[in-house]
């Protein structure tokens, strides 16, 4: 979801608003990918690189991340099962908050029996770190080092492979997101930043799949 701070200083405001802003739009993209038919919506919402952004910013985000995971009354509406994807709470680099670590548990419990979409949430992710823990994991119980192994030892095995992944904000590159899972996936760029990410845009990422 790049360019939530962008899209801020374009408007003179501080970049916590921009990410407010963010916040709001995705609740708006999940009611379109719903209304579409889309079965699986992943997003980063913050990476392991993210606790380095200042103070006041992280605490913000943080604080989006406990709202929009509180919002199940609005996700039962829908139909929409919440996943999250990260360093799990207990590893040594781990530092998500307790409070955090409630809203994620309690959004999974609580959407658990929806049968619609599933929104899967990255919060302290990142690609290379998980697919690290997996080859760690295949080592210490002696696995066989095979492609099936490894999937197997993702954070979230149940994820499907990316169809489209979708870059906002201009950044025509690759980041540390889902390395794995997006092999052989389409790739959409925008230069929309994430707050201004609309129903069209959605429209033109999924035109990739027809
Ligand atoms: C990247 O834009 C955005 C983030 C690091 C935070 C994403 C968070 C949200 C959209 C808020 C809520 C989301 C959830 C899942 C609760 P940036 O800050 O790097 O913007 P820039 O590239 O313009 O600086």
């Amino acid at each position: 979801m790049d360019g939530n701070g962008r899209w801020a200083k374009a408007r003179h405001l501080p970049r916590t608003a921009g990410h407010t802003e963010g916040e709001e739009n995705l609740a708006a993209v999940v009611r379109s990918a719903v209304k579409r038919d889309v079965g699986w919506l992943t997003v980063f919402g913050f990476s392991t690189e993210n606790w380095r952004r200042p103070r006041t910013e992280v605490r913000h985000i943080l604080g989006l991340h406990e709202k929009l995971f509180g919002r199940v009354a609005e996700l039962d509406d829908l139909n929409v099962r919440i996943q999250w994807i990260g360093r799990p709470f207990r590893s040594p680099d781990a530092r998500t908050p307790r409070f955090v670590q409630r809203a994620i548990r309690k959004a999974i419990d609580d959407t658990s029996a929806n049968t619609g979409m599933t929104l899967t949430i990255a919060f302290d992710y990142g690609s290379r770190t998980e697919l690290a823990q997996a080859a760690q994991r295949i080592i210490t119980n002696d696995l066989p080092a095979t492609a099936e192994a490894l999937e197997q030892l993702l954070y979230l095995p149940e994820l499907p492979p990316v169809d489209v992944l979708v870059r906002t904000s201009g950044e025509v590159r690759i980041s540390n997101f889902l390395l794995w899972q997006i092999a052989g996936s389409k790739v959409y760029f925008t230069d929309k930043a994430w707050p201004d990410f609309d129903e069209h845009e959605l429209d033109n990422a999924l035109a990739l799949l027809a």
